[in-house]
């Protein structure tokens, strides 16, 4: 989709669509808000059937003059950029279900919001929100198709074009990361993912390995073997790096889990819960589209990004409750329960990291655990860390961009829960509580002392219905959330 902007010097063709903000106050005070070109509006409809309420949208055709579209922005204390993302959406929504494919979007002056903010929010929301996946539909119907080829900003801001550039990346890179999310696990399996990664390495600054079955062997990554024994497919353990700022010698390294399907293995999913399991390398997904983007944004910082990938499958040759395996740094873990794989390939990629590549920060992103989903529904990931400015950041990020987050609390007392009769740890806990702390309690064991925290995506890589600029099944989270917390770290 392409966006532009120009000054508010409104030049408009009876066949243009024009989309227009109004806030939620007196029942009249949305007319004020009409330039003066758009007077034939007040003079041939009632506007009083309009409340300006967040996201409430109106679509007002003239046959002699451009085509109206009004959208709500809700109550002006409540207004944020991510009510402006949300506001805007609703804009595409409208135009996906008119047939419009381009629109002139009037970006609204607010008092308390520097203009270029509220252009940043617009056009993210109108890009996100623009969005179907249905190469698999033999026939085309507009449901669920994206429909905007271009969007012309009218705005305030100074100097539009660079903000607008980097939207176009940035949302442009999470559309593609929803691509990739909705993917059938049978297209999208760990080889084709680590090709993916590999034509990362055109961008300057990039380069990548993958790892395959053997060197993962050799490298004496237990975990990671021992999810992918049921799996015909091999594993695939992929180290993207991102080279932005030859002057510091800083990295920030970002893991996500990529088991490309998880069916529960010997503690098979049943019907309701294995549906979706194709997703579960969102997180893989995210990490791979952020550093791309920061890679394409020509970002100053440097950036590794490792994708350990697999299937989670039943076979004759599956991993098995009460089996032990070593992990990459030596410890022994028993094998409690052959559905919390996620942790198992994390745990290999975190002590690979922080043993190979000796980071300043390490943070995983995985869809880890139901319980998450059960805690925060699919409004907010969870997150947990030791380490307090890593905290104030992932907060900042999450604020800033929409993709938001939340502390769970990493005590010592829960570390009692994950011992093992056998082994030195085992993978889920003794008490079926507070599952999503134990994930983490879990992978802290193969962090030593880097400055580490775990974002877990179970409930908001994924959608069962669409919300706001957000559509049902793959959301893309975590690539502009792991995108602006790079972009503010500084080691
Ligand atoms: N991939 C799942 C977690 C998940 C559940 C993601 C729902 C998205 C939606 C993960 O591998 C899993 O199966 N976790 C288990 C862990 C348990 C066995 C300790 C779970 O949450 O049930
Ligand atoms: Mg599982
Ligand atoms: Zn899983």
């Amino acid at each position: 989709m392409n966006l532009a902007a120009r000054k508010k010097e409104f030049k408009f063709k009876n066949t243009d669509t024009v989309a227009l903000f109004v806030g939620e106050k007196g029942a009249t005070d949305y007319r004020k808000a009409l330039p003066p070109e758009f007077s034939y509006v007040n003079a041939r409809i009632d506007l009083d059937f309009f409340k300006g309420k967040q996201s409430e949208t109106a679509f007002l055709p003239f046959a002699d003059n451009p085509a109206l579209m009004l959208c709500g922005l809700g109550k002006e204390e409540e207004i944020d950029g991510e009510s402006l993302r949300r506001s805007a959406a609703a804009v595409a929504g409208l135009c996906r279900d008119k047939s419009i494919d381009k629109i002139n979007v009037i970006a609204p002056d607010i008092e308390s919001i520097d203009p270029a903010h509220i252009l940043s929010s617009l056009a993210e929301g109108i890009y996100l929100a623009n969005y179907g996946f249905d190469k698999y539909k033999t026939k085309k119907s507009d449901e669920g198709k994206p429909r905007l080829a271009s969007a012309l900003f009218y705005t305030a801001a100074a100097n539009p074009a660079p903000l607008l550039a980097k939207i176009k990346i940035v949302c442009g890179n999470t559309l593609l990361c929803r691509d990739l999310v909705n993917e059938t696990s049978e297209k999208s399996d760990s080889r084709a993912i680590a090709l993916a990664a590999k034509a990362l390495a055109r961008l300057p600054g990039v380069t990548c390995t993958v790892y395959g079955k053997k060197e993962i062997e050799k490298m004496k990554m237990g975990l990671l073997l021992a999810v992918n024994k049921g799996s015909k497919r091999p594993p695939q353990f992929v180290v993207l790096r991102y080279r932005g700022d030859r002057k510091s010698n800083k990295y920030f390294t970002m893991i996500g889990k990529g088991i490309t399907f998880d069916s529960g293995g010997m503690n098979l999913k049943p019907t309701g819960n294995i549906e979706d399991m194709r997703t579960d390398m969102a997180g893989a997904a995210a990490v791979l589209f952020a550093l791309k983007s920061a890679a394409e944004l020509r970002l100053k910082k440097n950036l590794y990004a490792l994708l350990p990938l697999t299937e989670n499958m039943l076979s004759n040759d599956s991993y098995r409750p009460g089996d032990v395996f070593t992990a990459y740094n030596g410890t022994t873990v028993e094998i409690g329960n052959t559905d919390a794989e996620g942790r198992l390939v994390l745990a290999d990629a975190l002590a690979f990291a922080e043993k190979k590549l000796k980071p300043d920060c390490i943070v995983d992103i995985a869809t880890l655990t139901g319980a998450c989903v059960a805690t925060f529904g699919e409004h907010t990931a969870g997150y947990m860390t030791p380490d307090e400015d890593l905290a104030g950041l992932l907060e900042a990020a999450g604020a800033a961009t929409g993709d938001r987050v939340w502390r769970l609390p990493l005590l010592k007392d829960y570390e009692d829960n994950l011992k093992s009769d056998i082994a030195d740890i085992t993978n889920i806990s003794a008490e079926k509580n507070a599952g999503t702390i134990i994930g983490a309690v879990f992978l802290k064991n193969f962090i030593a002392s880097t400055a580490w925290a775990h974002i877990d995506i179970a409930g908001t890589a994924r959608y069962t219905k669409q919300r706001g600029y957000r559509p049902k099944n793959a959301t893309g989270y975590g690539v502009r959330l792991l995108l602006e917390l790079v972009s503010n770290w500084t080691g």
